[in-house]
């Protein structure tokens, strides 16, 4: 598994957050009022979903763009780009149907929608202001006529999807975001709408060393323990170690369904 910085760093430790001011003490206002409004927010807010989606709804009142993660436009496009470059040099193609977990303001969803046939994309956000600004996206790149769906959820229980239906199930920069718990439950019902001979990609935060979380917003997880769990529902799962070559932050594990147990 190739190697990357800060792997082992523990980002919600005090001696960590001191060192780290220290190196960047432009960082210490934006920091300090984010954690006030976090701590506003999860005040107000009971569980984790809730909370994230008003996170989001003050992010994208900003600028939908940051609100995803991408400090500018240009940034924004190349990682859309990214994300489309890597998933159709990776298996998905033409006539597949694609569920795109926290599709975001469609960063690289408007290429996978321009990509598929109509009525083959299907995104789903916990968040009605990134949606809201999603259609806009959509409406700027002039693909009305692909028909994707866009839906608001609470969680990933897919309860509302058909069974064994998308041949991709992909999740970027979502499970970056979640607590264990969200992550359990998206593996343990993804195995029911995927289509026989599917997969579903998903990246997260990487830490050698303990996992942790900052401000319950950004969550690091060990690539084993996240194995194990997908393992645990019965799935395999494979680090994808080419990814790891790309400029982005984050890494990639693929889930697939055992073939004893794939559906006929
Ligand atoms: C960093 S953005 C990435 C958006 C998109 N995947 C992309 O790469 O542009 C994370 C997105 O995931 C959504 N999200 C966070 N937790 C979620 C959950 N449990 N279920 C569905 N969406 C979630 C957020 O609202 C946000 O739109």
């Amino acid at each position: 598994m190739p190697k990357r910085t800060s792997l082992t760093a523990d980002r919600s430790s005090l001696r960590h957050r001191i060192r780290y001011a220290m190196r960047h003490p432009e960082r210490i206002g934006p920091y300090l009022r984010r954690s006030a409004r976090d701590m506003r927010l999860r005040l107000t807010h009971r569980d984790h979903v809730s909370y994230y989606r008003a996170v989001m709804a003050s992010d994208t009142a900003r600028d939908p763009r940051r609100a995803v993660g991408s400090r500018n436009e240009k940034r924004w496009l190349a990682l859309g780009r990214m994300q489309f470059d890597y998933l159709t040099g990776h298996g998905l193609k033409p006539g597949q149907r694609m569920l795109d977990i926290g599709c975001g303001n469609l960063r690289a969803g408007w290429r996978f929608i321009e990509y598929l046939d109509p009525g083959d994309y299907y995104g789903i956000d916990i968040s009605p202001d990134i949606l809201i600004a999603a259609k806009k996206v959509l409406s700027e790149r002039g693909l009305q006529h692909k028909l994707p769906h866009l839906t608001l959820t609470h969680d990933l229980t897919f309860d509302f999807l058909p069974e064994h239906h998308f041949d991709v199930v992909h999740a970027h920069s979502v499970f970056s975001h979640s607590p264990p718990q969200v992550i359990d439950e998206c593996l343990a019902h993804v195995e029911r709408v995927l289509a026989p001979g599917g997969f579903f990609d998903f990246t997260f935060d990487r830490t050698e060393g303990a996992e942790h979380h900052v401000l319950r917003e950004d969550f690091y997880y060990r690539t084993e323990n996240l194995i194990a769990l997908a393992e645990r529902h019965g799935l395999n799962a494979e680090f994808m170690d080419d990814w790891e070559e790309l400029p982005h932050g984050q890494s990639k594990i693929r889930v697939t369904v055992p073939e004893r147990d794939a559906k006929a």
